[in-house]
């Protein structure tokens, strides 16, 4: 194939093989078939529908938060598909259990938790539902605040909570305007601030050397959602400030990190992680038809989502084994290329008299507005970039952002933001392709 990986599929052959001897004790029975003609055939049409989507896998989708899992991922879940384990309840899933146990350690490892509570979830939301619920449990009645560029999910799922929560402002750079957190914390009634490190919108990642001084003041608990931006913790090219806020993460209360964004895991495949494990005890209940099978821990008995997919933590057992999560390792050379791939479109933009970059990437994510007189005539100029890009094959995405980001650009302040370009250059492979990228940008800016 010229495009998709398709190799992967032999060594998924052999490993069904091995599977399936693993059961040759019992007696045969006949795993009915259904016709292979009807099969390839409605294949056939998922592929057709299936060629409706941008190409996420290639170099010039460089839009949104979106690539295919490592092929060694992909395998392992197909693989678990033959068995379909759920790691609810030990009988329902053993070996993918252990195996998701063992994951998540290598994953607190990677931070430095050795002793931990933590689990796999569906994704980012799920996690840090779980954070902010137990946060909620343990400082009752205290408001969580976030950056107003946190995830628009904080102020959903404290709603879902009945948790009261408010946004803080940010500074120009995206990350949260400490002195205003400070201002807000002194009154004495935060029971929880979230730390993005890593916000979704522009990478931005929040000053959490200054947020865990204030905790000392303060004494509320530290939840980092690092679901986008965890595994840089692994990359050599990060500045010194935001290695400062990645090498504080230890001292967190609690941590998400989403494996299927930077940890090239198929989604459904999120994380959460307290440094307290008897936070453990929040999640007592009984159940009088599960946990029968054994007194080992059942990772339904620490978590709120009942049935969830072993084989998400087959894949990611499997991803791990082959790609150890350890600084200089090559899982980690892949954070950085990515970071470097930003960093030289930053730079190129910078130095064009057409563009303007209101602040550089702290992580994989660049923004980036045309230069214009206006915030409205930017915004236009950006929406049709963008979609003459996307015609001519590159794929980026937009952005609102505050026009007091660009503070120094003399936009002329007709709204209060500028639609910007944005791109996610979180494929390791974007690297090489700056070149291209740019080159296509200016096309469509032309
Ligand atoms: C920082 C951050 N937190 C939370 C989420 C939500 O995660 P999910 O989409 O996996 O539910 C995202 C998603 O982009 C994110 O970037």
């Amino acid at each position: 194939m010229k495009h998709l990986e398709s190799t992967s599929l032999r060594a998924l052959e052999v490993a069904l093989r091995h599977l399936d001897a693993g059961f040759s004790d019992l007696p045969d029975f006949d795993a009915s078939a259904p016709a292979l003609n009807g099969i390839q055939s409605v294949l056939l049409e998922a592929a057709e529908r299936l060629r409706d989507n941008y190409p996420y896998f290639h170099p010039f989708y460089a839009g949104q938060m979106l690539k295919p899992p490592h092929p060694v991922a992909r395998a392992a879940y197909a693989l678990a598909m033959w068995i379909n384990p759920n790691n609810h309840a030990l009988d329902g899933g053993r070996a993918s259990s252990a195996m998701e146990k063992e994951a998540v350690a290598q994953i607190a490892a990677m931070f430095g938790w050795q002793e931990f509570l933590g689990h796999l979830t569906g994704g980012g939301t799920m996690a840090n539902l779980e954070a902010l619920w137990v946060a909620g449990r343990l400082h009752p009645g205290k408001t969580i605040v976030a950056s107003d560029s946190a995830h628009y999910t904080h102020q959903r799922i404290t709603a879902v909570l009945q948790l009261p929560f408010e946004p803080i402002a940010t500074d120009p750079d995206g990350s949260i305007d400490c002195a205003a957190l400070e201002h807000r914390a002194a009154r004495g009634d935060v029971g929880c601030v979230v730390a993005t490190l890593g916000t979704t919108g522009t990478g931005s990642v929040d000053a959490l050397p200054e947020i865990l001084r204030l905790r000392d003041r303060y004494h509320f608990r530290v939840h980092v959602d690092a679901a986008y931006g965890g595994y840089f913790t692994l990359a050599d090219n990060l500045t010194a400030a935001t290695r400062a806020a990645f090498d504080c993460i230890p001292q967190a209360d609690s941590i998400v990190i989403d494996p299927h964004k930077h940890g090239l895991q198929p989604y459904g495949c999120g994380c959460v992680l307290f440094r307290d494990p008897c936070v453990g005890a929040l999640y007592k209940h009984d159940s009088p038809y599960t946990y029968f099978s054994s007194k080992d821990l059942h990772l339904g008995e620490i978590s709120l989502e009942c049935s969830r997919p072993g084989a998400a933590a087959v894949a990611l057992w499997a991803t791990q084994r082959l790609l150890p999560l350890i600084a200089g390792g090559e899982f980690a050379a892949g954070l950085s290329a990515s970071r470097r791939a930003a960093l030289e479109l930053a730079t190129r933009l910078s130095e064009s008299d057409q563009w303007v970059v209101p602040f550089p990437p702290e992580l994989d994510i660049v923004v980036w507005s045309p230069r214009a007189k206006s915030a409205s005539e930017a915004s236009a100029q950006s929406r049709r970039i963008f979609e003459r890009a996307a015609a001519n094959d590159l794929h980026l995405a937009l952005i609102q952002l505050p026009v007091r980001y660009f503070a120094g650009t003399h936009f002329e302040a007709d709204q209060d933001h500028i639609l910007c370009l944005r791109s996610v250059l979180m494929k390791p492979e974007h690297a090489n392709w700056i070149d291209e990228i740019f080159e296509r940008l200016n096309l469509a800016a032309s």
